[in-house]
């Protein structure tokens, strides 16, 4: 149990307030996909009339309002059932019940053998819907960040956007930086879909393995925006220094990233978050957070010493690492 045991369950061993906090967010889940939180925006309705507006059974209805008045996320008195508190960003929640439940559903096997047997991407691209969520919520990730991440990065007017996916950052980048022009390097499965409002007389698609496949030359700023939490230390330091020698002489690589010693006083919902993001991580891409510490020093060997690392307001368990070459 990482989070302060809530007033009156002293003494309630921590396995069982485990088990009642996964009962009370499967719940939570089953609300949302059944679409009670929305049938309530309208207003306070009898466990009979939602249980006609969601199509469900009166009795389910009733146990699972119950449930969700106990949790908190619902009221229930003589003016009917009301939402006491939102189940948070559908996106998100959606995406992290399909994770926990689903994705981690072989995890013991994984971490017998220490070799993922389900890739995160194989996986993803089998589940359309949890993919689409992902995407969305990666936009509005990126959207966040904009301004604190185009107010830190060097001028450039060429950038590589290594794993830049549908180009999410680099939209954003390109609204604040008028004479940027950057090319969005991804898998070709993904850069198929690279997003509708990219300019295209401003932004590239290139299809390709950044593992293998060549980088290109004289960029004067390359990003590695989640990226490299998805690889093994060795494998990070061998694309920094395929990266590195993709840049113009005064270029920088800008990592954006979780740093795996997070800032102290977040608090342990903080630790929790970074620790079942690692264990994914490790699940599906053999990958994991790393130290930013290290992230530098990886740096340093690829020649890249002058390094600074910029904290973001809108994120605080992300940070921004930038690097170049001394002048
Ligand atoms: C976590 S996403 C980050 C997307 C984007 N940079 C962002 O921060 O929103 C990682 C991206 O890396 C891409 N990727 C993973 N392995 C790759 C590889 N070997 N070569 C090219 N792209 C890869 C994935 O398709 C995905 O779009």
């Amino acid at each position: 149990m990482i989070m302060p045991l809530p007033e009156g369950s002293f003494g309630v061993p921590a396995p069982v307030l485990d088990r009642l906090g996964a009962a009370g967010y499967r719940a939570m889940i089953a609300g949302v996909r059944l679409g009670v939180f929305t049938a309530l925006e309208a207003g306070p309705l009898s466990v009979e009339k939602l249980a006609t507006t969601i199509g469900g059974d009166p009795a389910g209805v009733r146990s699972l309002v119950n449930v969700l008045v106990t949790f908190g996320y619902l009221r229930h008195d003589e003016d009917g059932v009301t939402t006491a508190a939102t189940p948070g960003p559908g996106d998100a929640e959606l995406f992290w019940h399909e994770v926990l439940f689903e994705y981690w559903a072989d995890i013991e096997d994984t971490i017998r053998t220490g070799t993922p047997r389900r890739g995160f991407y194989p996986w993803l691209h089998e589940r359309p819907a949890t993919a689409a969520r992902l995407r969305r919520m990666f936009a509005g990730a990126a959207a966040d960040l904009a301004d604190d991440i185009a107010a830190a990065l060097p001028p450039a007017a060429t950038v590589l956007d290594i794993g830049g996916g549908h180009g999410d950052h680099t939209v954003e980048l390109c609204r604040r930086r008028p004479d940027l022009r950057a090319t969005v390097f991804d898998l070709p499965e993904t850069i198929t879909a690279l997003r509708e409002d990219a300019p295209p007389d401003r932004v590239t698609a290139r299809a390709g393995d950044y593992l293998t496949d060549d980088l290109g030359s004289g960029h004067d700023l390359v990003l590695l925006f989640n990226v490299l939490h998805g690889h093994r230390p060795e494998e990070c330091r061998e694309l920094l220094q395929r990266a590195a020698k993709s840049l113009s002489p005064t270029g920088s690589i800008a990592i954006l990233d979780h740093d795996r010693e997070p800032p102290a006083g977040l608090g342990p919902a903080a630790a929790g978050f970074l620790g079942m993001f690692d264990l994914t991580l490790w699940q599906g891409q053999g990958g994991g957070m790393h130290r930013y510490a290290d992230l530098a020093a990886w740096l340093g060997e690829a020649g890249l010493t002058e390094t600074r690392v910029v904290p973001l307001a809108a994120s605080p368990l992300e940070k921004l690492l930038i690097a170049g070459r001394p002048s």
